[in-house]
C-alpha cells in the first residue's frame, strides 16, 4: 500500500485551516470555534478559539449518546494483584459522575486546580475525566516522586485538592504514599484544603477527617448510589485541560500547561493517522498516567477516538516475567502496543529468544510503537523479529503531547529507517539550526526546531511562566520552538534525533534534570562540588552518576558519603532518579572560565574517544576522571 503522508503533509502546508477545519469535524463541540488559529493571542497564537467543548465529554459521553454505552473503555490489568475488570463507556461515566459530585461537594469549581498522586489503577483515570468533566485543572504527579518534589508541584499548581491512594505497588515492596503526602504538605506553602485518598488493601493509611482527609471510595459511593448529576461544564478550547510537570534545566519543574480543544483535536487525528486505530480497536500504552505518554494515549487519545484503553500495573519484567506483556496482549487480543524501547530491552535481556512470547496467540497485535527516549536499532530489530509487525520509533516530548515525527501507519506506513522516528507530522515543521539559527546543510547535525505556531495539542505556556516559557524555548531561535535536543533530517526528509542539547538525560524514558541531582548533592555537609552527568547504561538508556569533591577534613569515609548522597536524592527528588552511581574524585574537570566540562566526563564514562579541550584549566583533573571511572566508582546495592 502506498502511503498517503506526502499528500497529506503537502495539503497541510499548503492550508493548514482547512486541515485543522477537517480534523476538528471529529470532536463534538457544544459551539463550534470561530477560527482555527488567532496568531494575536496567547504566547505564540491559540487554537480553535470561540469554541466551547469539554474533553470528558468527547471521552464518554458523546459514545453512551451514539449507543456505545455497554462497549468496553478500559480494561484495568493489575500485574501486582492478579485484578482484571473491564469497565464499559456506562461504567466509566457512572464511576466519574460520583467523583466529579465528590470534588464539586469539596468545592472544586472550573480553573481550580487538583492534584492526582496515584498508582495505575482506574481511579486514577476516573479522577482526570472528573476534573475535566468540572473544568478543573488536573496535575497528574508521577508515584516514584519524593514528598518535595509533590511539595513543589502543589506549591506551582496552588493545588486546593489531592486526590491520591494509600499504596502503590513495586516489585518486592510497597510504597507507601501517605506519608509521603504528609510530607509535602508539611513542606507546601499553599496547603491543599482536602486530600481524597483511596484505601487500597495492601495497606491502608489513617485518616484525619479534621484535616480534610477523606475515604474517596466511601464519598465516591454515596454518589454513586444517591445517583447525583454532574453535567459537563462548557470548557473554552483554550481554557487549560491539565498541568503536567516535567524536568528543565533548573531544580525547579516546569508546568507545561495543555489547553483542551486543540489537545482534543490533535490526540483524535493522531489516533487514526499515526497508530492506525478505529473505534473498538483495542490499544495498550505501556507507561504510566504520571507522563505525557500516559495523559495522551492511556487516558485521552483512545477513549476521544472511542478505542479500548488497556491500563496496566505492573513492570515489561519482574511482575512476576518477561512474558507479562505477552500475556496481556493475548488476553485481551491487544491490537497496537505503545511503550519505551527500556521495557524492550529489559524483555530481552531476562528472555533473550523471546521464548516466553513463544507459546502465546499474538495474533491481533499489528503494531509496535516506541517513543519515550531513542530507538536504537538493535532494540527494533530484536522486537520485530520477534513479533513479526511494524516496529515504529515516534518522536515527542512532554511540550509537544502529540509525536513530531512518526511513520503514520494509518497514513500507509512509509519504509522504516531504523534509528529515525521517520518524518514529520502534519502540524510540524522541522528544522535543523546551527548555534546562530541557520539552516544546515542536508543531513548536517544540529539544534532541531519546530517552525512556529506549535500545532494544535502542545504546550500554550508553561503554568503562569510566559516569560519563562518564551526564554527557554522561543528566544533563542525567533520563529522557531527550540526542542533541545540534537539531530540531522537526510535527503528523504527522515528525522534522526541524536541527544540533548541540555543537561536533561534520559533514564529508563523518564526525564532527569542533572542539574536538580546536583542540587540534591551539593546539600550534602561533607560535599564540596559536584558533577552529575548521565552515563550510558545498556537498559535505561542512561542513568545518572555523581562526581564529588568532599571537603578537606572530612571525617566520614567516601563510600560512607557516597550512599549519603544516594540516599538524599532519594529522599528528596525519589526513587524515579534511579540515582545508584557516583565517584569521588580530588577536582572537577572544568574549562579556565569555571565552566564544569560535563560532555567530556560523560564521554570518558562512556568509553568514546574523547580529546583534551584547548580550554582545560587542569588536564591531569580528567585523567583523574578516568582513572576514578575505572577503579573506584561507588555503586549502591542499598534499595
Ligand atoms: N511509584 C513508586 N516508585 C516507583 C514508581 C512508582 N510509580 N515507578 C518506579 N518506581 C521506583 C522503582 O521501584 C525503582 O525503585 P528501586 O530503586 O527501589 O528499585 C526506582 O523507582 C527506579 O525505577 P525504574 O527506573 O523504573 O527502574 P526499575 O529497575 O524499577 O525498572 C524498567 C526498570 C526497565 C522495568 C522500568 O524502568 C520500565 O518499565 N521502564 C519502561 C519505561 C516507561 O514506561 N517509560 C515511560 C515513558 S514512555
Ligand atoms: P519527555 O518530555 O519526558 O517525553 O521526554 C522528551 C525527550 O525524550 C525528547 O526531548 C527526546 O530527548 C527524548 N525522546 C522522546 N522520544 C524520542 C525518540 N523517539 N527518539 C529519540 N529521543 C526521544
Amino acid at each position: 500500500m502506498s502511503s498517503r503522508y506526502t499528500d497529506i503533509y503537502q495539503q497541510w502546508q499548503d492550508d493548514p485551516d482547512t486541515h485543522w477545519t477537517n480534523a476538528a469535524r471529529d470532536i463534538t463541540w457544544f459551539r463550534p470555534p470561530e477560527r482555527i488559529f488567532d496568531a494575536d493571542q496567547g504566547v505564540y497564537g491559540r487554537w480553535f478559539v470561540g469554541g466551547l467543548c469539554n474533553i470528558c465529554y468527547n471521552c464518554v459521553d458523546r459514545h453512551i449518546a451514539a449507543g456505545r454505552g455497554q462497549d468496553p473503555a478500559i480494561i484495568f490489568d493489575s500485574a501486582m494483584t492478579g485484578i482484571s475488570q473491564v469497565f464499559s463507556f456506562d461504567a466509566v461515566l457512572q464511576e466519574v459522575t460520583a467523583i466529579a459530585a465528590v470534588m464539586r461537594n469539596l468545592g472544586i469549581e472550573k480553573g481550580d486546580r487538583v492534584v492526582i498522586y496515584m498508582p495505575m489503577v482506574p481511579e486514577a483515570v476516573f479522577s482526570m475525566l472528573a476534573c475535566a468533566r468540572l473544568g478543573a485543572i488536573h496535575s497528574v504527579v508521577f508515584g516514584g516522586f519524593a514528598a518535595q518534589e509533590l511539595a513543589s508541584r502543589l506549591d506551582s499548581a496552588g493545588a486546593k485538592l489531592v486526590v491520591t491512594a494509600s499504596c502503590g505497588l513495586e516489585p518486592g515492596r510497597v510504597v507507601a504514599y501517605k506519608p509521603l503526602l504528609d510530607g509535602a504538605i508539611e513542606l507546601a506553602r499553599t496547603k491543599p484544603a482536602n486530600c481524597l485518598i483511596l484505601q487500597r488493601e495492601q495497606l491502608s493509611a489513617d485518616l484525619d477527617p479534621d484535616r480534610g482527609e477523606h475515604d474517596f471510595a466511601e464519598l465516591a459511593a454515596v454518589q454513586r448510589a444517591a445517583k447525583t448529576r454532574v453535567d459537563c461544564v462548557p470548557m473554552a478550547s483554550t481554557d487549560p485541560l491539565y498541568i503536567l510537570y516535567t524536568s528543565g534545566t533548573t531544580g525547579k519543574p516546569k508546568g507545561v500547561v495543555r489547553d483542551t480543544g486543540g489537545h482534543m483535536v490533535a490526540l483524535h487525528w493522531s489516533m487514526r493517522n499515526i497508530y492506525g486505530l478505529q473505534a473498538g480497536d483495542i490499544s495498550w500504552t505501556a507507561s504510566d498516567i504520571g507522563w505525557v505518554v500516559g495523559h495522551s494515549y492511556i487516558v485521552y487519545g483512545p477513549l476521544l477516538a472511542g478505542v479500548v484503553t488497556v491500563l496496566f500495573e505492573g513492570k515489561p519484567v519482574g511482575t512476576p516475567d518477561a512474558g507479562t506483556f505477552w500475556r496481556v496482549v493475548e488476553r485481551y487480543g491487544v491490537n497496537v502496543l505503545f511503550t519505551a524501547p527500556t521495557a524492550i530491552r529489559a524483555i530481552r535481556r531476562d528472555d533473550p529468544n523471546g521464548r516466553l512470547a513463544g507459546g502465546r496467540n499474538l495474533s491481533s497485535l499489528r503494531t509496535l510503537f516506541l517513543a519515550g527516549e531513542r530507538a536504537d536499532p538493535e532494540t527494533l530489530h530484536w522486537a520485530a523479529t520477534l513479533l513479526g509487525i511494524p516496529v515504529i520509533d515516534n518522536w515527542w516530548q512532554t511540550e509537544t503531547g502529540w509525536p513530531i515525527a512518526a511513520n503514520p501507519m494509518g497514513l500507509g506506513p512509509l519504509p522504516v529507517k531504523p534509528g529515525s522516528p521517520t518524518v514529520p507530522m502534519p502540524g510540524f515543521t522541522v528544522a535543523v539550526l546551527d548555534d546562530s539559527g541557520h539552516r544546515t546543510s542536508p543531513d548536517a547535525l544540529g539544534n532541531l526546531a519546530i517552525r512556529l505556531p506549535l500545532p494544535p495539542g502542545c504546550l500554550t505556556t508553561y503554568w503562569e511562566a510566559d516569560d519563562l516559557f518564551h526564554e527557554a524555548c522561543l528566544s533563542e531561535f525567533p520563529g522557531y520552538y527550540k526542542t533541545a535536543d540534537a539531530g540531522r533530517i537526510d535527503e528523504d526528509g527522515y528525522v534522526f534525533v541524536m541527544a540533548r542539547t541540555d543537561d536533561i538525560i534520559n533514564c529508563a524514558g523518564h526525564r532527569l534534570s542533572t542539574g536538580a541531582l546536583e542540587e540534591v548533592c551539593a546539600c550534602h555537609p561533607d560535599v564540596a562540588e559536584c558533577a552529575v552527568v548521565g552515563v550510558a547504561d545498556p537498559i535505561k538508556g542512561q542513568v545518572p552518576c555523581g562526581f564529588l569533591v568532599l571537603k578537606s577534613g572530612t571525617m566520614r569515609g567516601g563510600p560512607d558519603v557516597c550512599q549519603d548522597v544516594i540516599d538524599l536524592v532519594r529522599q528528596r527528588i525519589g526513587a524515579v532518579a534511579a540515582f545508584r552511581k557516583v565517584v569521588i574524585v580530588a577536582k572537577l574537570p572544568k574549562t579556565r572560565s569555571g565552566k564544569i566540562l560535563r560532555a567530556t566526563i560523560q564521554k570518558i564514562a562512556d568509553r568514546q574517544s574523547w580529546s583534551m579541550p584547548a580550554t582545560i584549566e587542569d588536564p591531569a583533573t580528567l585523567q583523574a576522571v578516568a582513572v576514578a571511572l575505572r577503579e573506584d566508582v561507588y555503586v549502591s546495592k542499598k534499595q
